[in-house]
């Protein structure tokens, strides 16, 4: 007879079935993102390639929280945080940068042609402009402008939590977002391609109204991304201070080494930032999204609302993440 005890036997736990290749990313937006990613994955492209292409495509759409059409800081100024990071442990990150659209691509050229991870500011925009990238307006977007222009009437300065699907008279509802309006956060987006190779991007305009100057999770590695091509990878949404007090992503690849499942390894991240400080993990968001190295899939989040989007070549949908409180 064995000498296993009979219920590791009789309940294994559960693995979804996963297939590669695969993208993912944060939020229902991810949809669209994914089938850009898609084009590249499904031609047995990179998975680097996948996901720079994914968020290249959101940072040109008129979007909230995104790109050079994203809200602006409390000074009225567009600053951009992106990152990416390949199967190689190769990572790239701009903060900070303005009037320059792709974000994503600033910050793989960062990866790729120079010795260092993260240019900031003034930096960082004049290394894209050095490198091609074309300087824009800066102007703000129509959207941009209504929502700003309503802030400043209460110029009332407090993290401002961006939670999809949540509507206007929520708990976590802004006053300068119009009534009904659907609000969402940073892009973060991960794909495993058919050579088993993981990347992964991240791209925001980052929390609208901040103060100028202030960077979040987004670009800061093992924060808003981090990828172990042994292991798997995470991203992060919702508010990056606290991600970033956690190293959330990093700490979510940890957990996944150490045998949990994509999801086990999500909550215990959101867990940790909940334990921290509960009455407060009330008032904000933060959802992870991993994947594990078989292609499987999870996320959690502190509050209900988070949503992920996935493609791979039979699922094409977006998944409600499960939440803590
Ligand atoms: N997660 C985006 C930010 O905090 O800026």
């Amino acid at each position: 007879m064995s000498s296993l005890g009979l219920s590791s036997l009789a309940f294994p736990a559960f693995s979804p079935p996963a297939e590669k290749p695969v993208v993912i990313s944060t939020w229902d937006s991810g949809m669209e993102v994914n089938a850009e990613a898609w084009k590249i994955l499904s031609t047995n492209g990179t998975a680097l390639d996948a996901v720079e292409a994914g968020a290249r495509y959101i940072e040109t759409l008129n979007d909230c929280c995104v790109g050079l059409k994203g809200y602006p800081d409390r000074d009225g100024i567009v600053t951009l945080d992106a990152c990416i990071m390949d199967q190689h442990s190769n990572c790239g990150a701009v903060a900070g940068l303005e009037k320059i659209k792709h974000a994503i691509s600033v910050a793989r050229k960062v990866m790729q042609s120079t010795p260092h991870v993260l240019l900031v500011g003034a930096g960082a925009q004049q290394f894209a402009v050095e490198n091609g990238f074309p300087l824009e307006s800066g102007e703000l977007s129509e959207d941009a402008k209504r929502a700003y222009a309503t802030w400043l009437k209460s110029s009332r300065y407090e993290p401002v939590i961006n939670i999809e699907n949540k509507k206007q008279n929520g708990p976590f509802a802004p006053s300068f977002f119009e009534d009904g309006a659907l609000n969402h956060d940073t892009m973060g987006l991960i794909a495993l391609d058919s050579s088993n190779n993981l990347s992964g991007g991240v791209t925001t305009s980052g929390m609208a109204f901040k103060l100028h100057g202030r960077v979040g999770d987004s670009p800061v590695i093992g924060a808003g991304l981090f990828v172990d091509n042994e292991v798997g990878a995470a991203t992060s949404s919702g508010l990056g201070e606290e991600v970033i007090r956690i190293c959330g992503t990093h700490l979510v690849v940890e957990f996944m080494r150490q045998g949990n499942s994509p999801e086990m390894a999500c909550k215990k991240a959101i867990q940790r930032i909940v334990s921290r400080d509960r009455q407060k993990a009330k008032t904000l968001q933060v959802g992870f999204l991993a994947i594990n190295k078989k292609g499987q899939v999870g996320a959690y989040a502190i509050q209900e609302g988070f949503v992920y989007s996935i493609k791979n070549g039979t699922q094409n949908e977006v998944v409600k993440a499960k939440f803590l409180i």
